[in-house]
């Protein structure tokens, strides 16, 4: 059974709840000798945030200046979350379920050398280097809203090229209509596939997908730095997805494999609650989470938690204009 297994997203109830009472709380369950990693989501994150953004913890920066230039139309003028919340709180369960832990468990995580494989349904496939990314690829500087399925947002300068550009060198075949990935699988570097208890229940590797016209619009992408450098291990490292319309369980990190095929590939949080995460996972403020709403989210900006804004959650997370058309005839409470 995978009840230990429910994702630990956060619900409503711990957006309003005070700090006393949550202070309160944390040493009442203390004294039961109830660990927050035992409790599902709403406590977890609600200590991952507490904690994170008050820590002064110094992890190691191996992470190299990146030279990119803006993008000429995905670069909005949008306030940013500061970089160093961008680093310290994080879902990356292969290094541990709170928010706190993938900076600190993914530290030392080796990711030099990299190579991804594409293959499946198309032309050629190939095997990309990690360091050929620089030369074949147009890499810019896009600044996307991310939108958590916990409702809270954050906005990132990602550093990265369109996936559009990677699957076109491969030439996927007339019968290719979705697009799978795949985290790498190593338990011995990644101590949440080793543990159940570390790694939140999930049955590795993660695995994520796209129906092919997503993977090819031009806002997907895959991301190689943000902040003016490569990606830390916490964030993905050395490449993940963007998909800055879908919720951000969607945008797969640390990828080592991209299959183009004809069937919906199983995608990890749907294989272990499908009832509260869909394969397109559309960001939309009217469909509600089942057990929290979608309505509205907490902006992770300057400040900490409790000065943190909340604003109205967007249709496909503002991105309407560019992505509401590959939804046109489908009902979005039914495929959500
Ligand atoms: N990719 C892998 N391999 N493992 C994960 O646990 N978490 C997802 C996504 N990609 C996850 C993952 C979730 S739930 C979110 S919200 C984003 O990564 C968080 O990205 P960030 O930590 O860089 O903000």
């Amino acid at each position: 059974m995978r009840i230990q297994s429910k994702p630990s997203w956060v619900i409503k109830e711990s957006e309003v709840t005070p700090e006393s009472v949550y202070q309160q709380r944390r040493d009442i369950l203390k004294k039961l000798g109830i660990t927050l990693a035992a409790l599902p989501l709403a406590s977890q994150a609600q200590a991952g945030l507490f904690d994170v953004l008050k820590s002064d913890e110094k992890t190691p920066d191996r992470r190299r200046v990146l030279n990119a230039r803006e993008s000429a139309q995905f670069h909005p003028d949008l306030s940013l979350t500061p970089e160093d919340k961008v680093l310290k709180y994080n879902n990356f369960y292969e290094f541990g379920t709170d928010k706190s832990d993938p900076a600190r468990n993914a530290a030392n995580f080796v990711t030099d050398p990299w190579s991804v494989e594409i293959g499946g349904m198309v032309s050629r496939p190939f095997k990309l280097n990690y360091e050929d990314i620089f030369k074949r690829y147009p890499i810019e500087e896009r600044i996307y809203r991310l939108r958590c399925v916990e409702a809270w947002s954050m906005n990132i300068p990602w550093i990265g090229f369109p996936l559009a550009a990677l699957l076109r060198q491969a030439q996927p075949n007339s019968n290719a209509q979705y697009v799978a990935f795949q985290t790498l699988y190593d338990p011995e570097r990644m101590p949440g596939q080793a543990s159940r208890r570390i790694g939140g229940g999930i049955d590795y590797p993660y695995v994520e997908g796209l129906r092919l016209d997503e993977a090819m619009n031009p806002l997907t992408l895959i991301a190689v730095g943000l902040y003016g450098k490569t990606l830390a291990p916490q964030n993905g490292a050395p490449l993940r997805l963007v998909v800055p319309w879908k919720y951000g369980f969607k945008s797969i990190k640390s990828i080592v494999k991209i299959t183009l095929t004809d069937k919906q590939p199983p995608t990890t949080w749907n294989r272990l609650a499908p009832q509260e995460y869909g394969f397109y996972a559309n960001v939309n403020p009217s469909v509600d989470h089942p057990r929290w709403s979608q309505a509205s989210e907490r902006f992770i900006g300057e400040g900490n938690l409790f000065s943190s804004r909340r604003q109205p959650t967007q249709l496909f997370n503002g991105y309407a204009n560019e992505v509401a058309s590959l939804y046109k005839d489908m009902d979005l409470r039914k495929f959500y």
